[in-house]
């Protein structure tokens, strides 16, 4: 495999808030194509890692490596900060999050909210922008709400909005950080095939989820994070299917219980 397949690469990854450890040496890869979820307790470092991998945190430990391309750093531990900026802003592009909360512009239109970045952040012409977001809600089943704004949506066609919004930017990848956990269980599921469509399609996705089914589903490769390191990972089928550690066959009945 050459550098370039992996289009995110962790090694031994550290971070803490103050006292709080909270990754302890995290090492994690997706490839191009490649789905990988997290799933692990609450706290247990799943929102940091990924803030992590598209820089919107700075770990004090470990390197990230971006389609073969390291982050540059500057200082040491608590001082440790990006050094290139326009580095920063190259991966966190190619990198597009999509949040449990949707984080929507509520004063723009859904068709504004989707153009707004590529066009003022990329600086793409507004037409193919125009072009390129009306496909993309087309894509997601929310063409008839382009001109709406967010209150007036549900949760589901919110969120399906945000993850349109994160495709028009063109992203190498996406990450997802519990993208169905504010919804209802019905609206749930219209984000859930959104996922698994984008899934068929191979593109490269980080899933944090909740959702043991849509894991086990989507997953080329499940990674369990328990108290900032990983317990155990592997293929869906065995991580679900066998687990090994206690701590995740645990974690496991405690999910299906719920
Ligand atoms: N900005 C911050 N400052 C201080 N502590 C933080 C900060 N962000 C996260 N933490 C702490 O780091 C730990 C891990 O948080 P994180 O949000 O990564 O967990 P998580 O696995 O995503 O949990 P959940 O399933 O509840 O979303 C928690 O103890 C949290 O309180
Ligand atoms: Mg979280």
């Amino acid at each position: 495999m050459s550098n370039t397949d992996l289009v995110i690469s962790i090694s031994d990854l550290h971070k803490s808030y103050g006292q709080l450890d909270v990754l302890k040496g995290v090492t994690l890869n997706a490839k191009r194509g490649e789905v990988v979820s997290l799933i692990g307790s609450s706290g247990s470092g799943k929102s940091t890692l990924l803030r992590c991998a598209n820089l919107l945190e700075t770990p004090q430990q470990g390197d990230i490596v971006f389609k073969g391309e390291p982050v540059a750093w500057k200082g040491a531990g608590e001082a440790r900060r990006p050094a290139d900026t326009s580095q920063v802003l190259r991966i966190r592009t190619n990198l597009s999050m999509v949040f449990q909360q949707f984080n929507l512009w509520s004063h723009m239109t859904i068709l504004q909210n989707v153009m707004e970045a590529p066009h003022s952040v990329l600086g793409r012409p507004k037409e193919d922008v125009k072009m390129a977001a009306l496909a993309y809600l087309e894509k997601v089943g929310i063409t008839e709400k382009a001109d709406s704004y967010p209150a007036h949506l549900s949760g589901g066609q919110q969120q399906r909005a945000a993850i349109a919004r994160a495709l028009c930017m063109e992203p190498e990848a996406l990450l997802f950080d519990e993208p169905t956990s504010a919804l209802d269980p019905e609206l749930e599921q219209e984000v859930i095939q959104v996922i698994k469509s984008l899934a068929k399609e191979g593109r490269t996705m980080l899933i944090v989820t909740h959702d043991m089914r849509l894991a086990w589903d989507v997953s080329d490769h499940v990674v369990f994070l328990n108290k900032g390191l990983i317990e155990e990972e592997g293929a869906p089928d065995d991580v679900f299917g066998h687990p090994k550690s206690e701590r995740l066959q645990q974690f496991l009945k405690s999910t299906l219980a719920a």
